[in-house]
């Protein structure tokens, strides 16, 4: 795999990541619920239809590189299994997502306030070590090189992504 095939390998994770800033909202993924420090299990920032959005954004994300550019992501796999990684993408982003805001709540960060590293990287790293469960071919197709390379990217990535979210309203901090 050559840096250009790992970015449309994860692109479905990207994707999952950002719908739930515009399709996000209603109940608690949490149920309003604190863990036994007293403190939120996950905070208002995580929803359930964030999440389910999340999820659902990953497949047709899959689903549309299936059908317009086949053999450039997953070109090894049938139909059906690209389907079944973009959706383990998906969820792994969004556990990752919720995973850094458990982290955060429980160092007391607020939702929008940032942690360095785990608040841009966490829904790639669990998208990737999810999907690499059914798509084991990935251990061998990637190395540290790239896996370091894909994290300097998220990161600034993820970092303008929001700067510019911000920048048309969508979200109330800048990162
Ligand atoms: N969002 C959502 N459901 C999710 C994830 C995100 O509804 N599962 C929406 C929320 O409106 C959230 C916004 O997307 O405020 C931005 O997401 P994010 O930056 O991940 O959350 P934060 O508000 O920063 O909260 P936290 O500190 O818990 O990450
Ligand atoms: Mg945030």
């Amino acid at each position: 795999m050559n840096f250009y095939e790992l970015l449309l390998f994860v692109l479905p994770a990207y994707i999952a990541n950002a719908v739930p800033v515009v399709l996000g909202g209603g109940a608690k993924l949490d149920f309003n619920k604190n863990f036994i420090d007293g403190k939120r299990w996950l905070g208002d920032g995580k929803t359930i239809r964030g999440f389910a959005s999340g999820i659902l954004a990953g497949v047709i994300t899959g689903l549309v590189l299936s059908l317009i550019a086949g053999n450039l992501f997953l070109p090894d796999l049938s139909f059906e299994q690209k389907i079944i990684v973009s959706f383990l993408l998906g969820l792994g982003a969004m556990l990752g997502d919720s995973f850094g805001s458990f982290m955060k709540r429980r160092f007391s960060i607020k939702p929008g306030e940032s942690i360095f590293l785990l608040d841009q990287l966490s829904f790639v790293i669990f998208a990737l070590a999810l999907s690499s469960l059914y798509y084991v071919r990935l251990a061998s197709e990637i190395n540290s090189d790239l896996i370091l390379f894909l994290l300097g990217f998220t990161y600034v990535v993820h970092l303008s992504a929001n700067q510019f979210a911000h920048r048309i309203k969508l979200k109330k901090v800048p990162w």
